[in-house]
């Protein structure tokens, strides 16, 4: 995605100036997407786009959250979206310090909620928190002074990873709106599932689910979403992968949890593989423009052929880069008090 840059906000770059975020988010955590509003999703791709031209400078580098600390807090794997939060607070000028469960107190059995108590009286601003438990970033947030930002949260939610989806979606077609996603894989343990099925339904988009009837969750299956008024009523759910597929201007592959599949929903990998993997023949049912999308990391082979994966029609790459801008953006709003942060956007 290219960004028209202004003359005077040429001067500014030259000056090494903030970048000027049209909008205030004004929330104080991030915990999934059941509780923003369609402007708000707006609002932080806004922002996102002026931290998209940050990143495209030379010197990548603003004093927007100088003097910040954040912490990212991480009992659970992860490269892109630990990184990608390190990254978009540094380029803001936030102190940042990572702390992993391998290597820190909570293999010696300290509770969360003390090793959250821990890093606040370290006067921590931001909290970012991956955790294998649902609901750990919410037990933060009722319990800590400092913004929560869920980076993944066991089976629940990943609202990051959904900003940033939709956020390329947005870069390609110019809307989310009246797009047809079609989700395709796990979506029985699927954090990503979930807040894309909050974030796509709130945007409208039309969002098809497709998987086996094991990786389905049972709700779903006995549609009890599919009753007017409830939020996910416009899903479809097509088992056929071919029938999902067709007219698909986003297809989203899920990663197949091998590390949650404690329970032989499959009969096997290469079973799955051959009945719901993305590959160059199923392509050929989607629209001409169509997206392909993954959040990574990927089962090369099982979910996605590495054809497909790194095919003309992939944006996985893209992704991992506008999480930066995302991050940048879902920063920015949480540390910035609205008084001081309409002050800030008028003044930088
Ligand atoms: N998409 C995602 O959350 O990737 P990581 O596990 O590498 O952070």
């Amino acid at each position: 995605m290219t960004t028209k840059v202004s003359p005077q906000t040429r001067a500014r770059q030259a000056n090494g100036a903030s970048p000027r975020p049209r909008n205030r988010v004004g929330r104080r955590h991030v915990l999934d997407l059941d509780d923003f509003t369609v402007q708000e999703i707006e609002e932080v791709f806004q922002n996102a786009d002026a931290m998209r031209e940050v990143m495209n400078r030379d010197i990548k580098k603003v004093p927007t959250l100088r003097g910040k600390t954040i912490i990212t807090l991480f009992t659970e794997a992860s490269t892109r979206t630990r990184v990608s939060f390190e990254q978009a607070g540094k380029i803001l000028s936030a102190d940042v310090i990572n702390v992993s469960g391998s290597g820190s107190s909570v293999e010696k059995g300290e509770s969360l909620y003390n090793t959250a108590l821990t890093l606040q009286a370290m006067n921590a601003d931001i909290i970012v928190i991956r955790h294998s438990h649902s609901g750990a970033p919410h037990f933060l947030a009722r319990n800590l002074d400092a913004c929560v930002i869920n980076a993944g949260d066991g089976t629940h939610a990943h609202p990051t990873q959904t900003l940033l989806d939709m956020y390329t979606m947005r870069g390609h077609f110019g809307r989310v709106k009246g797009l047809k996603v079609v989700i395709v894989g796990d979506l029985l343990y699927s954090r990503v599932a979930r807040s894309n099925l909050w974030g796509l339904t709130k945007m409208g988009a039309e969002v098809t689910l497709c998987a086996p009837p094991t990786l389905i969750p049972q709700d779903m299956l006995n549609g009890l979403s599919d009753v007017g008024g409830h939020p996910f009523s416009s899903v479809k759910i097509e088992g056929n992968v071919e029938k999902a597929l067709d007219g698909a201007d986003v297809v989203y592959a899920l990663r197949l949890q091998l590390e949650r599949q404690r329970a032989g929903h499959l009969p096997s990998l290469r079973e799955y593989s051959r009945t719901h993997g993305i590959n160059t023949e199923r392509l050929k049912l989607v629209n001409p423009d169509a997206l392909v999308m993954h959040p990574g990391p990927m089962n090369e082979g099982v979910e996605i052929d590495p054809d497909v994966a790194h095919g003309a029609r992939s944006v996985i790459e893209e992704q991992v880069t506008n999480g930066v801008a995302i991050r940048m953006a879902l920063l920015y709003g949480v540390a910035t008090p609205v008084r001081e942060q309409m002050f800030r956007a008028d003044r930088v």
